[in-house]
């Protein structure tokens, strides 16, 4: 782990060990296997890009049972009217109707991303959708959609690594690091 990630105009710090994050996974992965193994459907991975990436590919390598996999990536952009911001689906690459989903996320802060990502996959027929994520501010999240899957619970700081990103910076390194002064 390095001491110091300087990203663009900001400097972050250590803040979780990868050794750390990748037990989080295991226990995760050993949850999903459980509650997946005698199902008569075989689920869908759904792998939100960009920032779930790794997250996903270290789930998937721990759960051994079949499955399939699948991605997804959201665009948000500022709605034509005052309204605000809207979210965009670019690319579901599989038929989801009548599918069991387990949607991958990095990170669950106000949780605007999961809620619309979870109704959008209702309305496109899927059977079951189960929500995993690595990581949850819980003091932001207030949404009443149920987070089935829970890697950790952080505070509400800015962190980067492990799939995360500043600017499409920072998703490469394993560790996870906070910015400075945090
Ligand atoms: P939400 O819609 O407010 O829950 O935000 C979720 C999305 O915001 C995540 O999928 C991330 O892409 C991004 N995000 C939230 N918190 C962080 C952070 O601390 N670092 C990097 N990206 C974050
Ligand atoms: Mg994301």
């Amino acid at each position: 782990m390095k001491d110091k990630l300087i990203l663009k105009d900001k400097t972050f710090v250590p803040y979780i060990k990868n050794e750390d994050i990748e037990k989080a996974i295991d226990a995760v992965a050993l949850r999903i296997e459980n509650d997946y193994k005698d199902a008569k459907d075989i689920p869908i991975m759904l792998c939100v890009l960009n920032g779930s990436v790794m997250f996903c590919a270290e789930l998937m390598k721990r759960i051994e049972i079949p499955l399939e996999f699948s991605s997804i990536r959201l665009a948000s952009y500022e709605g034509t009217t005052s309204t605000g911001v809207t979210r965009k689906v670019l690319g579901l690459t599989t038929a989801i109707k009548n599918r069991s989903v387990i949607v991958v996320e990095d990170i669950v802060d106000t949780g605007k991303t999961i809620v619309d990502l979870y109704n959008l996959l209702i309305e496109a027929g899927a059977r079951d959708v189960k929500i995993c994520t690595m990581l949850l501010k819980p003091e932001v999240y207030k949404r009443d959609l149920k987070l089935d899957y829970v890697g950790m619970e952080i505070s509400n700081k800015f962190i980067v690594g492990f799939g995360l990103d500043y600017d499409q910076l920072g998703r490469n390194y394993k560790d996870i690091y906070i910015l400075e002064g945090e």
